[in-house]
């Protein structure tokens, strides 16, 4: 057991190598990013209110890439080009999830997400996308809270999924009434990020601080989902969550460089029950090492329990109960 921390180590490390230069930092935007919406005009209005529809891959990426953009501000002391804002974790997470099918109906009831059908859908029976989903919405909802979007809380709502309604939320108050903790801890985050005194790493702690607490608060809401995908990948997405908790804790700076090479080790498909890492064909070896690490911290946490008590305090907190319903749509 001592050697986990030495595992974390190499995984964190692996994630930061550099890179060999990129001709552009465009070329290391997420998939459809210059098709996304860039402005909040470019949405559509109903009784002077924003109307996004979140289960739409660019209406999606356009919170994340408005974000952004309203954000680099803060950043510019940092870098030039917003390339150190440390948002550019969730639209890249995002975007990979999209560009290896994992945002696709993996029941395949519907053809939501499927060349063969609509590729530009977000199936609700997809365990990342409902993820994804809070970790979307809730940090643009709090970003439109604490007024970094120029615009006041009741002036955006999102649209809901074709069902499993009350699992999601969809405007600032009622986000606020479902997840008041997780909602205060992005406020938190975005309060820091105005102040001119903030350092870096203080706004990673509280940037990884918000993120966990969104997990920790929704991720019994979809347990269900693992019985849609094979073996090997609900053992990879139970084992990721458990990584985001070490990569959290090691404040791992995701800024779009770093970020974006960290992918290169994350599976670029959706796995399969015969895939069985580090012997994966079409994978890469940093890909194969990768996951078998990940694989071997989720073994880890159920056989023994001893990630559980050790985690750091900002991701020990008790989850909430299950199957909890919010919202009034059903
Ligand atoms: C933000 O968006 C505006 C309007 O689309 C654009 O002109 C501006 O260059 C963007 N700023 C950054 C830092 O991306
Ligand atoms: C926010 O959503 C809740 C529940 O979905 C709804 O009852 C409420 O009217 C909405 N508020 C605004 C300002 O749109």
């Amino acid at each position: 057991m001592a050697f986990l921390p030495f595992w974390v180590c190499v995984l964190v490390g692996c994630f930061s190598v550099s890179l060999a230069g990129p001709s552009s930092l465009s070329d290391l935007e997420p998939p459809l990013w210059k098709e996304s919406p860039g402005q909040l005009s470019d949405y559509r209005v109903e009784n002077s209110m924003y109307i996004i529809n979140p289960w739409v891959y660019l209406e999606r990426m356009g919170m994340y890439k408005i974000l952004l953009n309203q954000t680099a501000r803060y950043f510019a002391k940092f870098a030039p080009e917003n390339e150190q804002n440390i948002l550019w974790g969730l639209p890249l997470q995002y975007g990979w999830q999209y560009r290896t099918g994992r945002l696709a109906d993996p029941t395949r009831r519907t053809n939501c997400g499927y060349e063969s059908g609509d590729l530009m859908c977000i199936s609700v029976d997809s365990w990342w996308a409902d993820l994804n989903y809070f970790l979307s919405s809730l940090p643009f909802l709090a970003a439109v809270d604490s007024g970094i979007m120029g615009i006041s809380s009741d002036q955006v709502s999102l649209l809901p999924p074709p069902k499993n309604q009350r699992k999601f939320c969809y405007n600032v108050s009622s986000c606020h009434s479902s997840f008041p903790e997780t909602m205060n801890k992005w406020n938190t985050f975005y309060q820091h990020l105005q102040s001119p005194f903030s350092k870096f790493d203080d706004l990673l702690k509280y940037l990884w601080t918000a993120h966990t607490s969104t997990l920790e608060d929704t991720i019994k809401s979809f347990e269900d989902r693992y019985d849609y995908y094979s073996k090997t990948e609900a053992h990879f997405e139970r084992s990721w969550v458990v990584a985001v908790g070490y990569i959290a804790a090691a404040h791992f700076p995701t800024t779009l460089i770093r970020t974006y090479n960290f992918q290169k080790g994350l599976p670029p498909r959706i796995l399969v029950t015969a895939d069985v890492a580090p012997f994966i064909s079409d994978f890469t070896t940093f890909q194969n090492v990768v996951l078998f690490l990940l694989n071997m911290l989720g073994n880890m946490d159920k056989s023994t329990g001893y990630l559980c008590t050790e985690k750091p305090s900002e991701y020990s907190g008790p989850l909430e109960s299950s199957s909890r319903d919010y919202g009034n749509n059903s």
